[in-house]
């Protein structure tokens, strides 16, 4: 069942697990379907709180039963009459209509009929698409979780900080920046007075709050222009960036697994209404999929032994498979869908294929790197430990040319006081994918932003 306090007013969702019949209850929401025959009218209402609708009967020869019948499919209404039981198969509760009064009215042009309508369709009336059962569950799901992130958290005393979203710096390295300005950012013109972009991660500021307050986090959007068409890539999403002071790699990975785990926990005992829309029409093997990321201890392999698995593997890969190279989705996916049959943990990647933070290993070869990877999405989380000692980072900063006069307050954290820190980000919309089966990050966000779309 899903979480609920005490709703502002009477929902279906609290109407369908009455445990005895009620005097009066007024229900208001969409209508679903009408069906009219001679003796009753059947409304379907949604309002949002559940999977499941309110079979409201009005009896042939009342009121309700000639409103009922005017009513179609898309209409705001508001309906009141006794919660009875039902007699009918499907559900325990139905209401008997005896006031039915239309509150917004819907013409026939109503672009969401009866029939199952594609995501792609669904896609280009992101305006209406929560209201389908599809649709409201993702979306149920996706605040469920959000609250339980924010609870993981604060049993384990984390402190929640929130980031900049305007910032000067590239955390990242990669120039997947989104510029802004009021004058479209034109140099000797900007608002402050130097290039302001969109964040593409919270971690550098996050990094300070930890070096001064232990365990903390950031929860919020983060931005990225990059150009990728891909189902697991948007322009907007939302990440969750745990930071730790005093925190090696293999403590970070604790708690990556230990979050990914709880948070599948949730949605399967919060969301299990919900879910089972999922499991049938969307993944059939969703279940089992949750059942494993939640109960099995995940795979940890460093990245040389990953590329060892995937270079000896008997599948043609499309992207090389070399020391040196990043892994691709197909790579990542390999790995835990074909090779070990559960989320895995790749950790200890080439210096070279990681930004400038990233703590450098002994070998000098290698940054204390981690990603997550989970069956179906692929890469979920990625983070690493911090380089704490001054000299390196410096060095570091000097190879790739990041100026360190941009960041004096970020090396400052190295000259005062540093200790080992390590966090991650966990991506939010990607962790709905893998709890819903949902292969298109389109499809998990409210109002998607992708190259060339922002309809909305
Ligand atoms: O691996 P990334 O780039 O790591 C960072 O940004 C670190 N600074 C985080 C940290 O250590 N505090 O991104 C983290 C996660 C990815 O694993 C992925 O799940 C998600 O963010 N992500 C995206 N999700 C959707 N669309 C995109 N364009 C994404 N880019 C990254």
């Amino acid at each position: 069942m899903q979480r609920q306090g005490k709703p502002r007013r009477e929902t279906v969702r609290n109407l369908l697990s009455s445990t005895a019949p009620v005097e009066r209850a007024t229900v208001r929401g969409w209508v679903r379907t009408v069906r009219g025959h001679k003796d009753f009218a059947f409304v379907e209402i949604n309002d949002g709180s559940s999977l499941a609708g309110l079979q409201v009967v009005a009896d042939a020869g009342t009121e309700a039963f000639a409103a009922a019948k005017e009513l179609s499919t898309g209409c705001a209404v508001e309906i009141s009459g006794p919660l009875v039981e039902s007699p009918g198969p499907g559900q325990d509760w139905e209401m008997k209509a005896e006031e039915v009064k239309v509150v917004g009215t819907c013409p026939e042009t109503y672009p969401l009929q009866k029939k199952r309508h594609s995501d792609e369709y669904l896609r280009s009336v992101a305006h209406l698409r929560p209201r389908t059962n599809k649709y409201g569950a993702v979306f149920r799901i996706r605040s469920s979780l959000a609250l339980a992130i924010h609870e993981f958290f604060a049993e384990r005393g984390f402190l929640w900080i929130h980031t900049p979203i305007l910032t000067p710096s590239d955390c990242e390295g990669a120039g997947e920046l989104f510029c802004t300005g009021p004058r479209g950012g034109k140099e000797g013109e900007e608002f402050f007075g130097r290039p302001a972009y969109l964040t593409v991660s919270g971690q550098l500021a996050l990094e300070m709050f930890a070096l001064s307050l232990g365990d903390v986090y950031a929860f919020g959007p983060a931005f990225r222009a990059e150009e990728s068409h891909t189902r697991r890539h948007a322009a907007e999403f939302w990440m969750v960036e745990p930071e730790m002071a005093f925190c090696d790699l293999v403590e970070n990975m604790d708690l990556a697994e230990r979050f990914v785990k709880a948070l599948v926990r949730v949605a399967m005992e919060a969301n299990s209404d919900d879910l089972s829309l999922f499991s049938r029409f969307v993944d059939k093997t969703l279940p089992r999929t949750l059942r494993t990321v939640a109960e099995q201890p995940f795979a940890r392999v460093s990245y040389t032994e990953a590329v060892d698995i995937l270079s000896s593997a008997k599948k043609k890969f499309d992207y090389p498979v070399e020391w040196g190279l990043d892994l691709k989705t197909e790579h990542e996916r390999f790995l835990c869908e074909q090779h070990f049959k559960k989320p895995v943990i790749v950790h200890d990647f080439p210096l070279s294929i990681k930004p400038f933070y990233m703590r450098v290993n002994d070998d000098g070869k290698t940054a204390a790197a981690m990603d997550v990877l989970v069956p179906g999405v692929g890469e979920i989380i990625g983070g690493s430990q911090r380089e704490e000692r001054y000299d390196v980072l410096v060095s570091r900063m000097d190879e790739l040319s990041i100026p360190r006069e941009d960041y004096w307050w970020y090396l400052d954290s190295r000259t005062y006081g540093s200790v080992p820190h390590a966090g991650f980000g966990l991506g939010f919309e990607r962790l709905l994918m893998l709890v819903t089966g949902v292969s298109n990050i389109r499809d998990v966000i409210p109002f998607p932003r992708t190259p060339g779309n922002i309809e909305f």
